[in-house]
């Protein structure tokens, strides 16, 4: 089977060769769903990791993560909101814009906000497209099972590929009273499988699941054809993904059992800016070679 790949330009040069002046550019293989799928049947780990502006997913794109998700944790970590609810379709297309102009390699993931697909299958098609088409994002992600099996469907056959989400689905938070693990009992379990093998069916091609026992994630796994990508959900899945900001350590004090921190970024920028501080006030910033 022949996939394609969509190219980002890298860089533009110019060569000349054989006297005529050629336009030649590197170029980038770009992710695409279908690569997704298919490491799943390969075996290759997929990596996913959150991003939220231009200049730290330029950074992740290099170090070579196949996946963004420009996820609605945003309004946690961007804005300071204590969850996901608030965020807009509009806020979500504005920093999603950076990462995809960012994103040379990584397939780049919307999420789509609370309230923007729950009402009816028509408005969530619409919001799909509206986030698709404004952002730039390759794809979009939604949570839940059965309940938004209409949506899901009518988004892909409109041409909007679609990541689920299941298990601990924060925009349900008010609903679950808390962030705790989902689906320890045998009938949220079964229910939490079935749900898979719908999103499966419907052509989703891959599912995160957030926070639910190692066993369960691994069923699950085996049970769809489409990759699962696990938070908080053993390390069975066919990929990870994370926070940025939590696994680099940026998100002081938040330290759940599945976050590692890769990083401890927060204690070196609070030296940094201490170390400003003190050369500002001793005026030994900016020094001779510093100035004009
Ligand atoms: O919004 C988000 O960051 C997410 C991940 C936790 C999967 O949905």
């Amino acid at each position: 089977m022949q996939i394609y790949l969509p190219i980002r330009k890298k860089k533009c040069t110019f060569a000349v060769q054989f006297g005529f002046i050629m336009s030649v550019h590197t170029e980038t293989k770009r992710m695409t769903t279908a690569l997704i799928r298919q490491k799943k049947a390969t075996g290759d780990k997929i990596t996913m990791l959150t991003s939220y502006d231009y200049t730290l997913a330029r950074l992740v794109d290099e170090a070579g993560v196949d996946m963004f998700l420009v996820g609605d944790s945003a309004s946690n970590i961007v804005c300071g909101n204590g969850t996901t609810l608030p965020i807009t379709v509009d806020e979500m297309i504005f920093l999603t814009r950076g990462v995809v102009r960012a994103a040379q390699h990584a397939l780049v993931v919307i999420d789509m906000p609370f309230g923007s697909y729950q009402v009816s299958a028509e408005e969530g098609v619409r919001n799909a497209i509206k986030m698709v088409k404004e952002s730039g994002a390759d794809a979009v992600k939604l949570e839940g099972g059965e309940e938004i099996l209409p949506a899901i469907r009518q988004m892909i056959a409109m041409g909007v590929p679609v990541c689920g989400h299941l298990g601990l689905t924060p925009q349900s938070v008010n609903q679950f009273g808390g962030y705790g693990l989902r689906a320890k009992e045998e009938a949220e379990a079964e229910k939490l499988i079935h749900d898979a093998q719908l999103l499966d069916q419907a052509g989703c091609f891959a599912i995160v699941l957030e926070k639910i026992p190692a066993a369960l994630a691994e069923k699950v796994t085996k049970a769809v054809s489409c990759p699962t990508i696990g938070i908080g959900a053993g390390n069975k899945t066919d990929g990870q993904v994370l926070v940025l900001h939590d696994m680099l350590g940026l998100n002081l004090g938040f330290k759940p059992k599945f976050l590692r921190h890769f990083a401890e970024l927060g204690g070196e920028v609070i030296a940094a800016v201490e170390n400003y501080v003190a050369a500002v006030k001793d005026s030994s910033f900016p020094n001779e070679t510093e100035s004009y």
